[in-house]
């Protein structure tokens, strides 16, 4: 039998893919079991949506009828309006002849088109003809509906919205101001809002004027624990009849400090690697890091020169120092950083171009690789 790469990277894992998470799997679930709503937030890649599949599958079982949206294709709001439809559709029937009765029911005057997709698990694409012209009146019914099918099926109903900082795109603060309105009243529907952008969630979640204000428990999804990811990875290689010791799992995660999405890259690329030779040793996780820095380094190149020497300064502060305190006056003058007031909108304008974040109070590089990049390159 031809073995495959066992890493996978790029768009949400499952199966045998997927590793640890158990902590959490078990703390989201009775959460939402129990009606609890739930902010969930990371960086980018950290495994959100692969968690939260995961937990719907999990609630499904349980007797859940669940409804996922992701927010971040969606550029309108009668977009928004058909893709949250289509997500109700699908998370609450697998039979086009309910799905059409429950359109009739709860909107009457539209002539929906539907389209079926997926054979085994069938999911409904929903378009409203160009003739319905209040898609705020569409959408003021269908905040209603989790909770209305939740009362008739007596069942709970879970719904996740996913990179939802993305509503403020749509409508400014309205979508927010109409959907607090209805869920507010929602006793048998918990809603999950996850999202990746630190300033924009903040300011949806954590401000006082907000309408999301205080809306529910806020989760911060941190990397996979160093045990757990050690033990995931040693199992995808020794199933593909790859031998790897301890101390080269240690070093792939000193590399990618346990960061799931740079973790299985770098493992992927060392998989193809050592394929042959069926044992993985220092030579060709240095290997696949050099093959990583090479591919991306068109990428890298392009970043680095949108960026001003200030800026530049400042990244390089942040590889060669360890313990980086980028306010402090011993760095500023060691990297000529400018001044303080320069260091900070420096950072404002990495961070929002997502090159750096926060993580547990100081900065880090969003691409791991970056970094690695950096110090070979512009620092050698
Ligand atoms: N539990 C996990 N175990 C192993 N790898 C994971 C896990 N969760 C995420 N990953 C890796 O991270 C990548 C990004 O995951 P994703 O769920 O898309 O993150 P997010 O939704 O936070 O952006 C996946 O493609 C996969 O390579
Ligand atoms: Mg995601």
């Amino acid at each position: 039998m031809r073995l495959l790469n066992p890493f996978k990277f790029g768009e949400a894992v499952n199966g045998e893919y997927f590793g640890d998470r158990e902590n959490e799997i078990k703390i989201l679930s009775l959460d939402l079991l129990g009606g609890q709503n739930i902010i969930l937030y990371s960086p980018r890649r950290y495994g959100k949506t692969s968690l939260v599949l995961k937990i719907l599958k999990h609630l499904k079982e349980e007797g859940c009828l669940c409804i996922y949206i992701d927010l971040f294709p969606i550029q309108t709001k009668r977009k928004f309006s058909q893709k949250l439809s289509s997500a109700i559709a699908s998370g609450t029937s697998k039979k086009i002849g309910e799905v059409i009765k429950l359109l009739k029911e709860y909107f009457p005057s539209i002539i929906p088109k539907i389209t079926i997709k997926g054979k085994e698990s069938p999911e409904f694409e929903i378009e409203f003809g160009d003739g319905e012209k209040d898609i705020d009146e569409v959408l003021e019914k269908l905040y209603d509906t989790p909770n209305l099918i939740a009362e008739k099926r007596k069942k709970r109903v879970v719904v996740v919205f996913d990179e939802f900082q993305e509503v403020r795109n749509l409508d400014g603060e309205n979508i927010e101001k109409a959907l607090r309105a209805k869920i507010q009243h929602h006793q048998n529907v918990a809603y999950l809002f996850m999202g990746s952008k630190r300033h924009l969630m903040d300011r949806i979640f954590n401000k006082k004027s907000a309408p999301f204000y205080k809306i529910g428990k806020f989760i911060y999804l941190q990397k996979i624990p160093e045990e757990g990811f050690a033990q995931f990875i040693k199992k995808r290689f020794n199933d593909t009849a790859l031998e790897i010791g301890n101390e080269e799992i240690k070093k792939i995660l000193e590399i990618t400090q346990c960061h799931p999405y740079y973790t299985q890259m770098l493992c992927h690329e060392i998989w193809n690697e050592s394929f042959k030779k069926k044992v993985v040793e220092d030579e060709e996780i240095e290997n696949a890091l050099r093959f990583i820095l090479l591919n991306q380094s068109y990428t890298f190149t392009v970043i680095w020169d949108s960026l001003s020497v200030k800026q530049r300064n400042l990244l390089i502060a942040m590889t060669n120092e360890e313990k980086v305190m980028l306010h402090s006056q011993d760095i500023i003058f060691k990297y000529e950083l400018g001044s303080a007031a320069t260091v900070s909108k420096s950072i404002k304008i990495l961070e929002k171009k997502e090159i750096i974040e926060r993580e547990n109070r100081k900065y880090v590089f969003s691409d791991l690789f970056f970094k690695e990049w950096i110090k070979e390159v512009i620092c050698k």
